[in-house]
């Protein structure tokens, strides 16, 4: 089937322009969502093994999981677990809506496996999202834990970035399984900018504050926050920040979001300004997780993403450090069974911690 896919299915999506070609899928998909009998006929037909891990307080059904950026607004995340994701990220939202970065701003290079997007967190904004998700995915009533990832919006200054974290974190703690910090994306200006000195430690110990605070009102257990980490940072920056995120009270890391190297590219000359994902940067990602894997003695949780394209290279992510995985250019690539097959090819792994 996956053949099938590849062979009849993708040429057609790709003979539109990548966007376009998103978009239709991501509208279907959400009219999928509004069907229960889908739901249930493609949860039954798929069978993504079982190899529960628990992480964070949370019982994740599989290794698997859909990153940040396909779902971003949350239209699709119970067809998303029928297809055999043991987690969905949706996100990244900021506080308001916004369009993102004009148009075009994704780019496939299938030769290499690969896509650049420069979309720039184009979302219907925190508050939304916590609407629909209430409406049609609601928390307590999922099979698969579903993580909200947040940013801050194009125009806040960065020395405003945390009052932009804590309003999106407000407006989406009721219906998150966990909440992940986006400081990585390279596509909104100075973003990156919040990973620095000057700005990480006043920031995540803001979100901490509020996190914690929420908590205690709720009555709530845990929220547990995850920050999601650059690939193209230095060892010695990627300490100082892991080092921050643990003092002050993250939960774990995803490592990692998208690459403005152009490595490994097979013409690294001519491609587009934005963020580098798929096969290209499964090594450097892989780096990362084993990094951060011997700093902490294994002793803060990892989810790997970056390059994962088959069983082997899930593999070495898992084998580097991570206990959860996450894809998204791949998907793309090799089509709706994907998840299901790959999640399944990993259910002989015990995911210790
Ligand atoms: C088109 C596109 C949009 C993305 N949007 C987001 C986003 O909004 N927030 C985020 O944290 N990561 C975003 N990402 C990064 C992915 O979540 C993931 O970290 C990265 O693509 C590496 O995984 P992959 O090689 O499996 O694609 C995006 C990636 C792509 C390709």
């Amino acid at each position: 089937m996956s053949l099938f896919y590849k062979k009849f299915i993708r040429p057609l999506f790709f003979n539109l322009d990548a966007e376009s070609a998103h978009e239709l899928v991501c509208r279907n998909l959400a009219r999928l969502e509004k069907s229960c009998l889908a739901k249930r006929l493609i949860c039954n037909t798929l069978s993504s093994g079982n190899s529960p891990v628990d992480l964070f307080g949370l019982s994740f059904p599989n290794h698997l999981g859909l990153a940040a950026g396909l779902d971003k607004d949350g239209r699709f995340p119970g067809i998303s677990s029928a297809l055999g994701f043991g987690h969905i990220e949706v996100g990244t939202v900021t506080p308001k809506p916004q369009p993102g970065n004009d148009k075009p701003r994704l780019f496939r290079y299938p030769k290499d496996e690969a896509l650049i997007n420069r979309m720039g967190f184009n979302n219907d904004g925190a508050k939304k999202l916590c609407e629909r998700l209430k409406a049609t995915y609601p928390k307590g009533k999922r099979s698969s834990p579903l993580g909200v990832n947040i940013g801050k919006g194009k125009e806040t200054p960065i020395d405003e970035a945390s009052s932009d974290y804590n309003s999106a974190f407000d407006s989406v703690a009721e219906q998150a399984d966990y909440i992940t910090v986006n400081v990585s994306s390279p596509n909104t200006p100075e973003l990156r900018k919040l990973q620095d000195k000057d700005h990480l430690e006043s920031l995540l110990k803001a979100i901490c504050t509020r996190r914690n605070y929420w908590c205690k009102i709720n009555q709530s257990k845990a929220l547990p926050l995850l920050l999601k980490l650059s690939p193209d940072e230095s060892f010695s920056s990627i300490e100082r920040i892991i080092g921050a995120a643990r003092d002050l009270g993250f939960d774990g890391v995803i490592a990692t979001n998208t690459s403005i190297g152009r490595d490994n590219l097979s013409d690294p000359g001519t491609h587009e300004a934005g963020g580098l994902s798929g096969k290209p940067i499964e090594k450097r990602s892989i780096e990362v997780i084993r990094f951060i894997s011997n700093l902490t003695n294994s002793r803060f949780p990892i989810i790997g993403a970056g390059g994962i394209h088959d069983t082997d290279s899930a593999i070495r992510k898992l084998d580097a450090g991570a206990s959860l995985l996450q894809i998204y250019t791949s998907f793309i690539y090799e089509g709706p069974l994907f998840p299901s097959t790959l999640a399944k090819s990993l259910s002989h792994r015990k995911s210790f911690f």
